[in-house]
């Protein structure tokens, strides 16, 4: 009979996980290390990094700001020169933008695609050529919600843009990889309490908004998003590719 709970072990296997030093990225470290694999934490602040790397025991820690080209190459260099080998990367690096697209200043909607979408890109061709050589391996994306609907009651052109958009890089690298055996996805969270959304979440009014919004009546935790990715980046999946899987309390179904 399959051994269907060692489908999600990932034992002798590399991750590795940008913007790995907190929030979702802190939890999926967490889970990836505990289902075996050796975590590499990546991460702009590198004593985040260094602190998580720490705390999951089996992994390393490396500073990274993804949207650098030269840097995801250099670190992507690193633990392949180490490990001989990245069987899974999460491109959870993210940042986003609530302000009215008529005040949103050219720089700061670069910035946002800069880290969410070209920084996924960069790490994706780079750690990709890898895992085609070798036959194997798992992307899992960072989308959210907000990359699967328009309206977030709060104006986000930004984060809105380049999280649809990866929607879609998800499919279309699913498709431009799966002969070879690498597959692609994505996970769509509802709001999660991290630093990320801690000014948007302090507003009590706004905060009340969106839990009525949510069918399930409450925010994901960090660990509910990390469990989906260990899933889609774990044999578990392994006829999965291209996907967005919400994980939203039912927001989407709406
Ligand atoms: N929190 C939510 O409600 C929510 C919902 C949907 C999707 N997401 C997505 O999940 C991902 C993680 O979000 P979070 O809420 O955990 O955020 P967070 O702000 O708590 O953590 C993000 C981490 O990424 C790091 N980081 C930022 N810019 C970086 C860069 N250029 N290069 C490398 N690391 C960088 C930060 O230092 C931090 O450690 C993001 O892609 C976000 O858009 C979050």
């Amino acid at each position: 009979m399959t051994d269907y709970l060692g489908l999600l072990r990932l034992d002798g296997r590399v991750a590795l996980v940008t913007g790995g030093g907190a929030g979702i990225g802190r939890a999926t470290c967490q889970a990836l290390a505990q289902a075996g694999a050796h975590v590499a934490v990546a991460d702009i602040d590198q004593a985040a990094a260094d602190r998580v790397a720490q705390e999951i025991g089996r992994g390393e820690a490396h500073r990274l700001d993804v949207a650098d080209e030269a840097e995801v190459a250099a670190v992507v260099d690193a633990i392949v020169d180490r490990h001989r080998r990245i069987d899974v990367l999460v491109n959870n690096a993210g940042l986003g933008g609530r302000i009215a697209t008529i005040e949103l200043p050219t720089e700061r909607w670069r910035q946002v695609h800069a880290v969410n979408l070209d920084g996924s890109f960069f790490c994706a061709r780079a750690v990709g050529r890898h895992m085609l050589a070798a036959g194997r391996g798992a992307v899992v994306n960072l989308a959210s919600i907000m990359g699967l609907v328009g309206g977030g009651h709060y104006p986000n052109l930004a984060y809105h843009s380049a999280k649809g958009a990866l929607v879609n890089f998800t499919r279309a690298l699913a498709c431009e990889w799966a002969a070879a055996g690498v597959r692609v996805n994505a996970v769509a969270p509802t709001f999660a309490r991290t630093r990320l959304t801690e000014p948007l979440l302090a507003d009590a009014e706004m905060a009340e908004r969106l839990l009525r919004d949510t069918p399930m009546g409450r925010f994901v935790e960090p660990e509910e998003v990390a469990a989906a990715i260990l899933f889609l980046a774990s044999d578990a999946a392994r006829m999965i590719t291209g996907v967005t899987l919400p994980v939203d309390g039912g927001w989407t179904a709406r």
